[in-house]
């Protein structure tokens, strides 16, 4: 994003920064993470427990990250050592750790989206959904489609073309929201809805009693995941801002459109695989796969359907999968004046590879590996870079982040205080009581279904 004073003020700009935000926020996380999430978590406890951490913890997360990157105007790893000093610099290194995490496997689940492209047009899915999904979500298929959303990353990356990000996120979020919409409706007409809303919206709290060691870490780590908060994504944003917007305002927009994306998902998912008599958790990470490619099978000009849908969410995903290369490219051209172009092909190259496991390994055909890369990388790194950024701001940099809050408010009042006090106590502690259920969630896969696909 140039600096130059000229375009500045402009109307692009100024929209810019939400639609980048919008762009990063929105992707596979609402669509293809929260279904598969709610249904293995037990469905409406989850979505309640999930949208308590989008407001109460997911909102002052994103407001730490867009008060750290406007006020140091830099990209993470260097916001962090201006804003706390010396050897806070290297806690940045985590977000590039991270970004390398999340994307190896984004790029995977991005490319089963653009086989579906291909195969909404081929009509390959039709009358065999599951089975479809378990073909091409590992091997040959699954690493060629990666390799082609990774190159498409890396491309943009490189151009720097950040204005037609703008122009597609312009276009997808309203057309997204009406597919998503004109879904809503239509599964609201099945058979089996009544059950589905009964799953996805009353919840049942003995769930909660007997399973809280796993879907409070997850409800936790969907928030971050879908926000994009934890691992400097908006910091990386904010740090090209320099006008007097009001963040608050701006939080507030970007939560709810992801939020709503999200919710709106759900209301088709399940009742499309309760009608299908598919188990809400038995489909794991093929969840929107499965119940999409049953749907479209099943309705009118269904193949044109596929293609529309599956293409607004590839390009969710890439503006998504965009953001999260643009923080360790940026990083690198930041901190050691690295060329834009190679560093964005070399990173990719890399996520590739880290992925390439990731897409070709399975157990009992399900892409096990995708739990293993995704449960880390959001139920404990997103988390902790967080709760790092949280501690820093809160405790160590309070006055200068409400300051910076303030401006662009116009009569904060006392909203900049509550929201330190917030973070400073009782978010940190319900991220470190979660951060713990995490790890530990995240030690009974390893030692459970991890070690048997491993033979041990
Ligand atoms: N929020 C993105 C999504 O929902 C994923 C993401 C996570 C992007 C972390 C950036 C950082 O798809």
């Amino acid at each position: 994003m140039s600096r130059s004073s000229t375009d500045r003020s402009s109307w692009t700009r100024r929209a810019g920064f939400i639609l980048a935000a919008v762009g990063s926020a929105v992707g596979l996380g609402n669509v293809w993470r929260f279904p598969f999430q709610a249904g293995q978590e037990g469905g409406a406890v989850f979505v309640l427990l999930y949208l308590w951490f989008v407001l109460l913890i997911g909102v002052p997360a994103m407001l730490v990250e867009f008060t750290v990157g406007r006020l140091t105007g830099r990209s993470p790893v260097g916001a962090l050592a201006e804003f706390g000093g010396g050897a806070w610099r290297y806690l940045g290194g985590l977000f590039i750790l991270i970004g390398f995490l999340i994307l190896s496997y984004y790029s995977v689940v991005a490319g089963w989206v653009l086989r579906y492209v291909v195969g909404s047009v081929t009509g390959g899915y039709a009358g065999r959904s599951e089975s479809y999904f378990l073909d091409i979500a590992t091997g040959f298929d699954a690493l060629v489609f990666h390799a082609i959303f990774m190159a498409l990353t890396v491309a943009i990356v490189a151009l720097g073309v950040r204005r037609g990000i703008e122009l597609a996120v312009t276009v997808m979020v309203p057309a997204v929201a009406f597919v998503v919409l004109a879904l809503v409706v239509y599964a609201w007409t099945l058979p089996d809805a009544g059950a589905a809303y009964e799953y996805y919206l009353s919840p049942d709290f003995s769930l909660l009693a007997s399973d809280w060691r796993s879907i409070v870490p997850a409800a936790a780590g969907q928030a971050f995941f879908s926000l994009s908060v934890g691992m400097g994504v908006m910091i990386t944003f904010a740090s090209y801002l320099d006008e007097e917007r009001n963040l608050l305002v701006d939080t507030g927009i970007i939560v709810a459109i992801d939020t709503a994306v999200a919710f709106l998902t759900g209301l088709f998912v399940f009742p499309i695989l309760f009608t299908a008599g598919v188990g809400p958790a038995d489909p794991g990470p093929g969840a929107i796969f499965v119940a999409l490619a049953g749907a479209f099978a099943d309705i009118p000009a269904g193949s044109v359907v596929g293609v529309v849908f599956f293409g607004m969410f590839a390009i969710a995903a890439l503006s998504s999968a965009i953001s999260i290369m643009e923080v360790v490219v940026s990083f690198a051209i930041d901190e050691f004046g690295a060329v834009r172009r190679r560093t964005a092909a070399v990173t990719g190259v890399a996520m590739f590879l880290l992925g390439t496991p990731v897409a070709l390994l399975s157990s009992q055909r399900q892409p096990i590996l995708v739990t293993l890369y995704d449960a880390l990388a959001a139920q404990i790194l997103l988390v902790s870079g967080g709760i790092v950024l949280m501690i820093l701001v809160a405790w160590i940099g309070a006055d200068r982040a409400m300051a910076e809050l303030r401006r662009g408010m116009h009569s904060p009042g006392v909203l900049p205080q509550v929201w330190i006090w917030l973070v400073r106590i009782p978010v940190i502690v319900v991220l470190l009581v979660t951060l713990a259920l995490a790890v530990g969630d995240y030690w009974s896969f390893l030692s459970g279904d991890f070690a048997d696909f491993l033979g041990l």
